[in-house]
């Protein structure tokens, strides 16, 4: 998993805590990776699953609140990071379709090693759009947090339903 997916998350744990919290958790974790992250670093993904246990415990925040709040944080980051992949498109819908088609092939030729989910995708109604998020990282509370980004970035009235699939998650977006 790409160093800033790490980087972010302790950023976001020293914003809302300190950076105290950061040091013990990390320090708690004894991580293969030390915790020393760079941006363009690979790291195990199996990392930020234990740094966000440890925080859950310390905090009483319960592990997939964390990992929502954080999906919702890092999506702010990302369409920062590269303006054009999210200015690009017209509207939310067009915007979330092309996750899969257009910016996440593009982040692989930027890194050949990124670690991507898939997403599947359906427009049942004009104003509907159906995402099957399959990933072997199971990350569904993240993908939860930045389609939550995206709504604010996009400043769309919209919900999302979310639904369990024997392989994978169904997330449904409905305009309002
Ligand atoms: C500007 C927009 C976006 C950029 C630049 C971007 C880029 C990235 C990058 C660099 C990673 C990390 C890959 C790795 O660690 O190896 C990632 C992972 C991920 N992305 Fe995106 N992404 C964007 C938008 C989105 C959106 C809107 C969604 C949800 C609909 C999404 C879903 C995910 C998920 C769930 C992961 C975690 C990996 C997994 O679940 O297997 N991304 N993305």
């Amino acid at each position: 998993m790409k160093g800033i997916i790490f980087t972010e998350f302790l950023g976001l744990v020293e914003q809302k805590w300190d950076e105290d919290m950061v040091d013990d958790i990390i320090e708690a974790c004894d991580l293969p990776s030390g915790g020393a992250y760079t941006a363009v670093g690979t790291y195990d993904h199996r990392e930020i699953v234990a740094l966000v246990s440890e925080l859950s415990e310390r905090s009483g925040v319960a592990v997939p609140d964390l990992l929502q709040v954080y999906g919702k944080h890092l999506f702010g980051k990302l369409a920062a990071s590269y303006p054009e992949f999210v200015n690009k498109a017209s509207s939310l819908l067009t915007f979330l379709e092309g996750v899969e088609s257009y910016i996440h092939v593009e982040v692989r030729k930027l890194y050949p090693d990124a670690e991507l989910p898939s997403f599947e995708t359906r427009r049942p109604d004009p104003g509907v759009l159906e995402m099957i998020y399959r990933s072997s990282r199971h990350l569904d509370d993240v993908c939860h947090g930045l389609i939550e980004g995206s709504i604010a970035h996009f400043k769309t009235e919209a919900s999302i339903e979310r639904e369990p699939l024997d392989d994978g998650t169904m997330f449904v977006i409905r305009c309002q």
